[in-house]
């Protein structure tokens, strides 16, 4: 795909649910009594996986204008002597919280993925999960396929979070819902907090205290539910970041949510001088949300540190884009996780950055980039099958001069199928 140059950005966008919390209601449905009502759920290929695997999991899905409707099917199939096999595609969220759920769950299962998620680690869930009493393996590499035989009895534990994933914490806190007792999760830095959150929506008894967040099991989710999904923030910071490397640029993202766990580059934005204001919306379900205006300013140079990570990591690709059109040099250190997502986002992102002519550098953990970048060649660029990758480089082509080729742009699909098209709306060129 060939992406032109442009002018200015200018705009009001809506975005379709956040992933992360589309994909939570989607995989609790396997542990609730009743149904439950999904409106603005995420059209992305992701969440359709996680959906198709409740699905056949049992689970009845009904989609109407409105809302997909989620419920316990009478038929619902508890119990296979046959492993069933449950591909998770190319999402590590329904790989991880799938794991939780199903550790609890009698019956025997075979995760598996595609390429790029089977690649992925596993082993930072399986041994916490066989920690609880589950019976559960991955291969011998700790990736997938995993092999688990859902046990009824779980045993409540105490869980360090070293990886400040939520992925990780969430399979924990999804299978210490079926587990006896009090399971208790540490963190080094929050990391995004949607579980707690819906299950704080949904009755169960959790509590946060310091950084500490105790759930008291079992709990099972009883009741006829209904949620507005909040717009993906993620998908969002796309168009922020376009907004912010043209001065004078003035983008209007409505709905989106702003969970402080996942507004960390709202932050990094405005310390580089990008003008944003927040008009918080009543928050009923626990997920706060807004609208957020964004204007373009000369932008400098920023530092983000280890503790702003987890905030923030997957708009580190959007961020380095920000960062080329500083006037001054940019590090980030402390993303060493960066390079366990889909693809390497550190090696893959510089790489093709160095290709159009930003100067910038990897480190283990992070990149330097050191901005005043001007991109003279329509070079191509390759995002490594990698959705967030795709969706940085069509943003850097339009403050390129000829613009840029981006290979494969069709993988957006994976968190926004939409992209280009929103993008075409908003560039005056
Ligand atoms: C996610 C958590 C993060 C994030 C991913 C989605 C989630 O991963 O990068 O895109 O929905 O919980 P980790 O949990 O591996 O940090």
């Amino acid at each position: 795909m060939f992406l032109e140059p442009a002018r200015q950005i200018a705009g009001s966008l809506s975005f379709p649910g956040d992933k992360s919390i589309s994909h939570r209601l989607v995989l609790i449905s396997l542990l609730l009594e009743g149904s439950l009502e999904l409106i603005n759920l995420s059209d992305c290929a992701d969440v359709a996986t996680s959906l198709m695997l409740v699905e056949k999991l049992g689970i009845e899905v009904r989609r109407d204008k409105k809302a997909v409707k989620l419920r316990h099917s009478q038929q619902a199939v508890n119990n296979f002597s046959m492993p069933v096999e449950l591909d998770c595609g190319n999402s590590g969220t329904t790989a991880r919280l799938l794991a939780g759920i199903l550790a609890g769950r009698p019956g025997n299962y075979l995760l598996t993925g595609d390429t790029s998620l089977s690649r992925r680690p596993m082993l930072r869930v399986v041994e916490p999960l066989r920690q609880m009493s589950a019976e559960i393996e991955c291969s011998d590499g700790g990736t997938l396929p995993v092999r688990i035989s859902g046990q009824q009895t779980l045993t409540p534990t105490f869980f360090f979070n070293h990886h400040s994933s939520a992925q990780v914490k969430s399979a924990m806190l999804l299978a210490g819902l079926q587990a006896a007792g009090n399971t208790v999760i540490e963190e080094p830095f929050a990391s995004r907090d949607h579980t707690e959150r819906l299950l704080k929506f949904l009755g169960a008894g959790i509590t946060l205290d310091g950084g500490r967040i105790c759930l008291n099991g079992p709990f099972r989710p009883v009741g006829d539910f209904s949620f507005n999904i909040p717009g993906d923030v993620s998908s969002a910071a796309f168009f922020a970041v376009a907004a912010a490397i043209f001065p004078g640029s003035r983008i209007e993202l409505k709905n989106v949510l702003l969970n402080p766990g996942r507004t960390g580059f709202f932050n990094v934005l405005k310390k580089m001088g990008t003008g944003i204001s927040f008009r918080e919306q009543d928050n009923i379900q626990q997920e706060p949300a807004g609208t957020v205006t964004i204007t373009g300013g000369d932008l400098h140079g920023v530092e983000i540190s280890p503790a702003e990570i987890p905030s923030l990591i997957d708009e580190l690709p959007a961020l380095a884009v920000a960062m080329a059109f500083a006037d001054s040099p940019s590090q980030v250190t402390g993303a060493s996780e960066l390079r366990r997502k889909e693809t390497d986002r550190i090696g893959n992102l510089i790489s093709q950055l160095q290709k159009t002519g930003v100067q910038c550098h990897e480190l283990p953990d992070g990149y330097y980039i050191a901005g005043n970048s001007r991109l003279t060649e329509a070079v191509e660029v390759d995002p490594a099958n990698d959705h967030r990758l795709a969706m940085a480089f069509a943003i850097l082509a339009s403050r390129s001069e000829k613009g840029l080729f981006i290979n494969n742009p069709d993988c957006v699909k994976i968190s926004f199928p939409d992209f280009f098209n929103r993008l075409q709306n908003c560039i005056t060129g």
